[in-house]
């Protein structure tokens, strides 16, 4: 079907937070075309920008598409990117009708010729994988705001046998130093005072054999900027150097998501995780020596194939050990194409049910004492957004940690709080000092 060039989109990021800054920057290119940002319901292009990780996520993009029609029988324009497009391709156009583009994370770049072509009824796709070409070919950043994200490697060479993003990313490849740099100060000037370094592997991000401490200390000589993060990183990436930037650069928040997936050797050795939980605590061990108040958070999965109960018991000991502040954790889903899916003793529902539960459970009381263990704190927040009630704005702690306020005081302040109570999620302070200049 032929139709006019749409003039507005609606991005609708799911899964990572790569993915959120990928629908960023589709955003920024749509808009320097000249396209008006629009609601979902109103925009002339829906694009979904998907996630392929569990089949919970992929299987969400068909009902979404369905979604899409609209109560006079028409629909948008449909893009389909990011994971599942990446790695389901034509089978997105063969199972339905509704989709006229198909654009793979690394060829978003071409959104602009895409519509094109799909506006005179062509079905289109793009699944090229061709390194980090899209970065010189996007224009410049415009996003304003406190917080950015910046994604400064993709991809993974590590093979976990469980995981799609070899697939879906492909290799891991690491952006400039200069462009990074580049695009960081010019996210500064835009207004963000925290900026969070994003990888699939963002710890093994290298340049002529320099690590990502040497990018973080590159952030932290720009003024203006007052909070780095990274995620999300590998064990066996956590370099001396990069523990080393956790004891003296100030501005990097003392906040490290580890991923260790499982407690048990038997069970890492499977998933092709390449450290024991032995090594993993070491590795805990050297950076609260480095950084002493820092925040754990991790990520684990219930139900690997031939998980037996001992085995499942090894993770709770190891969280037990490690001490978290926050953690993902996700029942195991079998992705086609993976070695684990084919593996055998795939593990009942019930029986990951049970165990995410219990995992849950100890990790639901770790991060409330966490939390907890905050209170009577005076502490730098950065006001992110405001609340539901009224003056009630709403940021982060150095840990990650959620802060509720009420108070005079504009979103993008860094303010001074007082921690007056703790939840299981959040934390309420009251002001003691307006948009304080951070180190
Ligand atoms: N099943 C369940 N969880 C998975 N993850 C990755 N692949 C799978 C899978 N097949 C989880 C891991 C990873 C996080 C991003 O998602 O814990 O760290
Ligand atoms: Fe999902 Fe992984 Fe793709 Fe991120 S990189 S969107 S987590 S499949």
């Amino acid at each position: 079907m032929t139709r006019p060039a749409p003039k507005s989109f609606h991005v609708k990021s799911f899964g990572c937070q790569m993915n959120v800054y990928d629908g960023e920057r589709m955003a920024e290119l749509l808009g320097a075309q000249g396209m008006a940002a629009a609601s979902e319901a109103d925009a002339e292009l829906v694009i979904l920008n998907t996630c392929h990780i569990r089949e919970k996520a992929a299987e969400k993009v068909y009902s979404d598409i369905g979604r899409q029609r609209r109560e006079d029988g028409t629909r948008p324009m449909i893009a389909v990117a990011g994971c599942v497009a990446q790695a389901e391709g034509t089978e997105v156009t063969a199972r339905t009708k509704d989709v006229d583009i198909v654009v793979g994370p690394q060829a978003y770049h071409e959104l602009p010729q895409m519509i094109a072509r799909a506006a005179k009824g062509e079905r289109v796709h793009d699944l090229d994988l061709p390194g980090l070409d899209k970065f010189s070919k996007l224009p410049a950043r415009r996003k304003t705001g406190p917080t950015a994200f910046l994604t400064v490697q993709e991809g993974c060479d590590k093979f976990c046998t469980y995981c799609v993003v070899p697939y879906t990313r492909g290799g891991e490849i690491s952006r400039s130093y200069a462009a990074i740099v580049d695009e960081a100060k010019s996210l500064v000037d835009a207004g963000a005072k925290e900026i969070t370094l994003l990888g699939q592997n963002v710890n093994a991000w290298e340049e002529d054999g320099k690590g990502l401490e040497h990018l973080i200390r590159a952030l932290d000589a720009i003024s203006g900027l007052q909070r780095i993060r990274y995620t999300t990183s590998h064990p066996n990436d956590m370099t001396d150097g990069l523990i080393r930037a956790h004891a003296d650069v100030e501005k990097l928040m003392p906040f490290l998501h580890l991923p260790v997936q499982s407690g048990n050797d038997r069970v890492l050795k499977a998933m092709n995780r390449k450290h024991t939980a032995d090594s993993y605590l070491k590795i805990i061990d050297r950076v609260r020596a480095a950084r002493p108040d820092i925040a754990l958070s991790g990520d684990f999965i219930v139900g690997f194939p031939g998980e037996t109960e001992a085995e499942f018991e090894d993770t709770l000991r190891l969280i037990e050990a490690a001490n978290y502040a926050m953690a993902f954790s996700f029942k195991y889903s079998p992705r086609p194409g993976t070695p684990a899916a084919t593996m055998d003793a795939q593990i009942a529902p019930e029986v990951m049910d049970d165990r995410l539960q219990r995992l849950q459970g100890l990790l639901n009381t770790q991060q409330l004492a966490f939390n907890q263990a905050s209170l009577g704190k005076r502490i730098q927040v950065l006001l992110e957004r405001k609340g539901k009630l009224d003056g009630q704005k709403i940021g982060k702690s150095p840990w990650l940690q959620s802060v509720h306020i009420i108070a005079d005081a504009q979103i993008g302040d860094m303010v001074e709080v007082d921690l007056v109570s703790a939840g299981p999620n959040s934390l309420a302070g009251t002001l003691v000092s307006k948009d304080v200049n951070a180190a």
